[in-house]
């Protein structure tokens, strides 16, 4: 065992949220440490996560362009087939390309990255071991807790990676299923179960509630919901999976209703568990500083992201609120900024959710459910609407989504902005630049923008939430 060097910080877990704090605190000129145990940097977020699932989509999306929409454009394509393979492939080096790009970036900073399983020894002390099983235990002022998140598991259907798979299981799987149960309707389930059934998998998703995406505004999720069967996912809603079986051909699920019932059976050749996340801190050794977690697992936080220990941090998904990448990243920065004696503050309600399936669906701020007992104004526009979106779009997929606002009926500030449709994952930055910055649905409408795009539908949206939209009644 050797002693390291001092440093100001060391960061536990190398994420979105940890590489993104390890970065700003050395930009701020506090030697830094970041301590990764994966072998790459970049979390679940770049290696198993928000990256190579959007490859997958990506990839996903352009095949069933191929297959469908291109004919109506006049390109006539014969012969369009898969090479999973090479999908892999591509998705494998746009994960690899970022994972160094990280490396890079900590180099050109100055942060030092410690490969290895970090643990807290004691007040300002952290061991790392290293991959060979080497130790060294590193003196730090401060240590910031970035451990992330893992699957959450579901113990009457055990994760094999083979047949049975997590999300990091279903990014990687050799061949095409046939028939694909996926158990969870949230943004994992309807994603990855998105990208299978483009690749050809007839896909069901078997749900616990009446509804998929529960924290959705209930108008769009049921919009949304009505889009995908149309794309041939088939959902079971409030059903519970009792049991599952091995079978020669892959899995047997046994499923009742979620409110009791006859129990019914259920082949695929693929089951994909994406119940949702837990907070990860094994071995981590927070009871050598007096910390535990809470009944969901999270480590405890103030404010400032300090914890009862004095000079330990937390941010990211081992920390309440949503576990999104940009979350975590952001309260990385402003993390390392309070413990460089700065000070910071993040904005819960101007954290925006993005569904990535196609249509995409996004959201800031609070829902029409979360606005009963507030005097609030609500302007839609859909995208049937939008001259953009119905000139790319022959098949008419987009003309279905639609843009929805909702605004204060005093301030006329918003409260909250849904979208589905195309581009919607980019276009709720500026509802979520409005909130931040206080606009108004009046602000926003007097807000020239170019013709045609997607985003003058956000104007004709604000537009009809205190007056009348121009090309819409
Ligand atoms: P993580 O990214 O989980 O990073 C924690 C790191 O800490 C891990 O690399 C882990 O190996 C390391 N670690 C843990 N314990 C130790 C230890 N003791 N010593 C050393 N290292 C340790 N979010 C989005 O915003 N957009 C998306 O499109 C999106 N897509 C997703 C798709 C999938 C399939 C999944 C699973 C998640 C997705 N997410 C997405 C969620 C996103 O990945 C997480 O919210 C984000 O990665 C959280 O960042 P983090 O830094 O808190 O934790
Ligand atoms: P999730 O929380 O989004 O969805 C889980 C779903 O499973 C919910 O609808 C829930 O009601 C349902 N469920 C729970 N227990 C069940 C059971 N026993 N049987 C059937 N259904 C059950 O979780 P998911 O999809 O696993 O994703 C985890 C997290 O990762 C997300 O919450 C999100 O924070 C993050 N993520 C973000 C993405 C993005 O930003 N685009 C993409 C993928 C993941």
């Amino acid at each position: 065992m050797c002693t390291a060097a001092g440093q100001d910080l060391v960061v536990i877990g190398g994420g979105p949220g940890g590489y993104v704090a390890a970065i700003r605190a050395a930009q701020l000129g506090l030697k830094t440490m970041c301590v990764e145990k994966r072998g790459t940097l970049g979390g679940t977020c770049l290696n198993v996560g928000c990256i190579p699932s959007k490859a997958l989509l990506h990839s996903s999306h352009l095949f069933e362009e191929a297959n469908h929409t291109f004919k109506t454009h006049g390109i006539n394509l014969t012969g369009v087939s898969i090479d999973l393979d090479q999908m892999m492939r591509k998705k494998a080096q746009s994960v690899t390309g970022l994972t160094r790009g990280v490396e890079g970036l900590f180099k050109m900073n100055g942060v030092s990255y410690a490969k290895g399983m970090g643990k807290i020894l004691g007040p300002n002390k952290v061991e790392v071991t290293g991959p060979d099983g080497a130790k060294q235990v590193i003196d730090t002022k401060n240590v910031l807790i970035a451990t992330g998140s893992e699957v959450t598991p579901l113990p009457t259907v055990p994760i094999d990676e083979q047949t049975i798979v997590s999300s990091t299981g279903a990014l990687a799987l050799s061949k095409v299923p046939k028939k694909m149960i996926v158990i969870g309707g949230g943004y994992i389930g309807l994603e990855m179960g998105s990208v299978w059934s483009r690749l050809g998998t007839e896909v069901t998703v078997v749900e616990f509630l009446d509804r998929i995406v529960p924290a959705m505004d209930k108008e769009v999720g049921q919009q949304f919901h009505r889009i995908l069967k149309k794309q041939k996912l088939n959902f079971k809603l409030s059903t519970k999976v009792v049991g599952a079986t091995k079978t020669p051909t892959g899995v047997r699920l046994m499923v009742e209703p979620a409110a009791g019932g006859a129990q019914e059976t259920m082949d695929a050749d693929v089951v994909l568990v994406a119940i949702g996340r837990r907070p990860y801190t094994a071995g981590l050794g927070l009871e050598n500083v007096g910390l535990s977690v809470d009944k969901r697992g999270c480590v405890d936080i103030d404010n400032g992201f300090k914890t009862s220990a004095p000079g330990v941090y937390a941010i990211g998904d081992v920390v309440r609120g949503p576990m999104l990448a940009h979350k975590a990243e952001d309260e990385g920065i402003v993390a390392a900024e309070i413990i460089a004696g700065k000070s910071g503050h993040i904005n819960y309600d101007a954290i925006p959710g993005v569904v990535y399936t196609h249509p995409e669906v996004a959201m800031v701020g609070k829902t029409e459910e979360q606005l009963v007992g507030t005097e609030y104004n609500k302007g839609t526009f859909p995208f049937m609407a939008n001259s953009r979106a119905r000139t790319n779009d022959a098949l008419g997929d987009y003309a279905q989504g639609m843009v929805k606002i909702l605004s204060d009926k005093k301030t006329d500030k918003l409260l909250g902005m849904h979208i589905i449709g195309p581009g919607a994952g980019e276009m709720i930055a500026e509802g979520v630049l409005a909130m931040e910055t206080g606009a108004t649905t009046r602000d926003i409408a007097k807000t020239c923008h170019a013709h045609p795009t997607l985003s003058e539908a956000f104007r004709e949206a604000a537009m009809a939430a205190h007056d009348k939209p121009i090309h819409f009644k």
